[in-house]
């Protein structure tokens, strides 16, 4: 991938880039819209990526070309404006904004992008490209972000920037993934714990993302609509318990079971799924802490189920991939991944299981749709890092 990057960057601006910026695209395990709600989540950074290759360069004017686009965008990180044109380079001069902002000098910059990251399928290659930039950014100045100020950063430069008001989900694992591990984190207080995906000697399950293909913009409302109806859920269970309720995770499952008569439909669904995934996560995390994988598998699928019934995020795509998927010998569970309406399944599946599976949801999703879903096996990897050249 950096080879590819340097290889572009010669092709279109001329000479060597300094710096490379790598960040890795991320898996929701298990937490479905719970991060933004004050719960937590289990998820890690996989192996592909957004690498971003540049140098500084004299004046205040910034370039920066997609390969995979072929287009170039140019902006100033101190007046930083919306190009209609270039809704990508929001991601880019969105996070060199917010770091001018945060008072670093940020310089101006001649970067190409390149990645093998799939876009527009869940897997967040929108805070992959925004981790990249950082790095990269953090390369050309010779400074050490802290990681958690980072995540914060880059989540503000997309709720302010890019304007979809997502959670620190995506952002936190692009920046703290590591090899072979998932991540439990706390949104609310931002605690995190390392969990192994396997033992010394024995593989964990594998990773397998499977791409319904559905085009889908977490710009485009839904996300935002049901962060609102989280909202008033929220607002509703704070009047029936009588005490505040600062964000929805603060209720706990048998306190919410005890009160969902009390809030209308679809509030009380949305609700119902909230606070379940974050019930699920807890009981999922127990289960690595032991290496009871086939336990967190079962919680994927009540997970998904939960999706599709109470939060209405799913797809017909997404259930199809789903359903085939627990038919096969071999896989622990399966559900949506990320924001949903389109994007990919995650499934977990024993290692030795892996390329029947693969083969036998090309085959099944074929035969009912005719199209044939790209399948991309997983691991957890490394979060995002700075490489100089
Ligand atoms: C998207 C958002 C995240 C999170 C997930 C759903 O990926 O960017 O912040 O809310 O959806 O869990």
């Amino acid at each position: 991938m950096i080879d590819e990057a340097v290889a572009a960057f010669r092709q279109v601006f001329g000479g060597a880039p300094a710096v490379c910026g790598v960040g890795p695209g991320r898996v929701e395990l298990l937490g479905n819209h719970t991060d933004y709600n004050g719960g937590c989540v289990l998820t890690a950074a996989i192996d592909r990526r957004v690498v971003v290759a540049g140098r500084c360069v004299t004046g205040y004017r910034s370039r920066v070309h997609s390969v995979y686009l072929g287009q170039t965008a140019e902006f100033q990180a101190q007046s930083p404006a919306h190009d209609p044109a270039f809704p990508w380079a929001d991601y880019v001069q969105g996070v060199a904004a917010v770091l001018s902002e945060s008072g670093l000098v940020v310089p101006a910059f001649e970067a190409v992008i390149t990645s093998d990251l799939p876009t527009a399928s869940g897997l967040s290659s929108s805070a992959a490209l925004e981790a990249a930039t950082a790095q990269l950014i953090a390369g050309l100045t010779e400074f050490e972000p802290d990681r958690l100020e980072l995540a914060r950063l880059l989540q503000k430069a997309e709720n302010e920037f890019v304007g979809v008001r997502c959670g620190i989900l995506d952002q936190f694992s692009s920046i703290f993934g590591r090899a072979d591990q998932v991540i439990y984190l706390d949104c609310g207080s931002l605690q995190h714990e390392l969990l192994p995906l396997g033992e010394a000697g024995r593989a964990g399950p594998a990773i397998v993302l499977c791409d319904a293909q559905a085009p889908r913009s977490l710009a485009a409302g839904q996300y935002n609509q049901r962060r609102a109806e989280c909202e008033q859920a929220a607002s509703l269970l704070a009047v029936a318990l009588g005490r505040p309720v600062e964000r929805l995770c603060d209720v706990r499952l048998p306190e919410f079971e005890a009160l969902a008569a009390a809030l209308p439909d679809p509030v009380d669904r949305r609700a119902r799924h909230v606070i379940g995934e974050n019930d699920r996560v807890d009981r999922a995390r127990q289960s690595l802490r032991t290496g009871r994988f086939g336990e967190v598998g079962k919680l994927l699928v009540e997970s998904h189920l939960s999706s599709r019934v109470n939060f209405e995020n799913s797809t017909d795509g997404l259930d199809l991939l789903q359903d085939l998927a627990v038919r096969q010998p071999g896989c622990l569970g399966s559900r949506l991944c990320g924001g949903g309406w389109g994007g990919n399944t995650v499934n977990l599946v024993a290692p030795q299981a892996v390329d029947e599976f693969a083969a036998a949801i090309v085959a099944g999703y074929r035969s009912v749709t005719g199209n044939t879903p790209p399948i991309h096996i997983c691991r957890a990897a490394d979060g995002a890092q700075t490489v100089r050249l």
